[in-house]
């Protein structure tokens, strides 16, 4: 796949999001005409105004639950050959206020748009699934197939997810990637569900003690953007001189964990704030303890995350002064 001048065309969903603007990025750069989608209900306009000139570049203001989407968009881009299906209701809090809402957007409109994508004859589906399809299981590192139908999902958000990722896994072009804690440049620290990296560097750079709920000896598994950008190249069949791996569900972490409380240090750490700390009582449904297990990725594909720690709070620090 992808070779000689006619790259297959890529329908990116989400690409005003935080992850589907760097993975929109990544394939403009290889040189694959990129089809881009968003209703602008979580991604931003800015995510993606670097990439509105690019002339590999199309966008499309539309909703995933649109019905025939995927239809409409083969008849204007015919070289669309793989869909990585980002857009969702991203806000877990939302989903519980939310749950038919949440059904619809991150599970039935994903169903319908995989099923556009095989009668169109796609070669390939990805889907952003989300450790929250493992629930509060305690069984750690958290392996591909602790996640069931008898999972106890804390959300209408992590159920959806994981009722999807099953739908997509079971086609013979589908992957779904169960991503960890993602950070990196251009996640939103606004809001008050914002990944806990972008607002502890969010409030060391305003001066601000950094807030920890509880007693900040929960852990997570935190991965930097750029290796979830080349896992989803990965299960899509466009690293070079790799084939597309079999269809399934893969986890995306670095298998490693850190406290919330050790984060914090390395955040005043790189951001050369003295310490301090305000801690909040424990956040209610918040899980303790998450790892993946990222042994299936690295099986099929070689996968490993490149990028430290240290180094992606580096460039993402970088970022915020800069841009953020
Ligand atoms: C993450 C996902 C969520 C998913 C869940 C599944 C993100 C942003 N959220 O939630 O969508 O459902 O995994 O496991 O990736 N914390 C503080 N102080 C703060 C902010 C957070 O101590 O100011 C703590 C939280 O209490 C939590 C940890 O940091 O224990 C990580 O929080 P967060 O980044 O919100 O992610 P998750 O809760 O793991």
């Amino acid at each position: 796949m992808g070779s000689g001048t006619h790259r297959p065309a890529c329908l990116v969903t989400g690409v005003a999001g935080f992850v589907g603007s760097h993975l929109a990025e990544r394939l403009l750069a290889l040189d694959y005409p990129v089809v881009g989608v968003d209703n602008f209900c979580s991604g931003f306009e800015k995510n993606i105004k670097h990439l509105k000139n690019h002339p590999g570049f199309c966008f499309h203001e539309r909703s995933v639950t649109e019905k025939g989407l995927l239809e409409d968009l083969t008849r204007l881009q015919p070289g669309l050959r793989i869909c990585f299906h980002l857009a969702a209701i991203v806000s877990v809090p939302y989903s519980v206020e939310h749950p038919e809402e949440t059904m619809e957007v991150n599970y039935h409109a994903t169903v319908r748009l995989l099923e556009e994508a095989g009668s169109n004859g796609l070669a390939a589906f990805v889907f952003a699934g989300s450790a929250a399809e493992y629930g509060d299981d305690p069984r750690l590192p958290l392996s591909e197939e602790f996640a069931s139908h008898a999972t106890h999902h804390l959300s209408p958000y992590g159920r959806a997810k994981f009722l999807a990722s099953k739908a997509v896994a079971a086609t013979p072009i589908g992957a779904s990637l169960r991503c960890f804690n993602i950070f990196g440049p251009r996640q939103d620290p606004g809001s008050p569900y914002s990944g806990v990296i972008s607002k502890f560097i969010d409030m060391a750079l305003n001066g601000q003690p950094l807030t920890i709920f509880g007693d900040g000896l929960q852990t997570r598994d935190f991965i930097y953007v750029a290796d979830i950008v080349e896992a989803y190249l990965l299960v899509a069949g466009l690293v070079p001189g790799k084939g597309r791996p079999p269809s399934g569900v893969y986890n995306v972490g670095t298998g490693r964990s850190i406290s919330v409380l050790d984060l914090a240090e390395a955040v005043l750490e790189v951001t050369h704030r003295p310490k301090a700390l305000n801690f909040l009582p424990e956040r209610p449904g918040d899980i303790r303890h998450s790892v993946a297990s990222i042994a299936a990725l690295n099986h099929v594909g070689d996968w490993i995350p490149r990028v430290s720690l240290h180094e992606g709070l580096e460039r993402t620090v970088k970022w915020m002064r800069e841009d953020g």
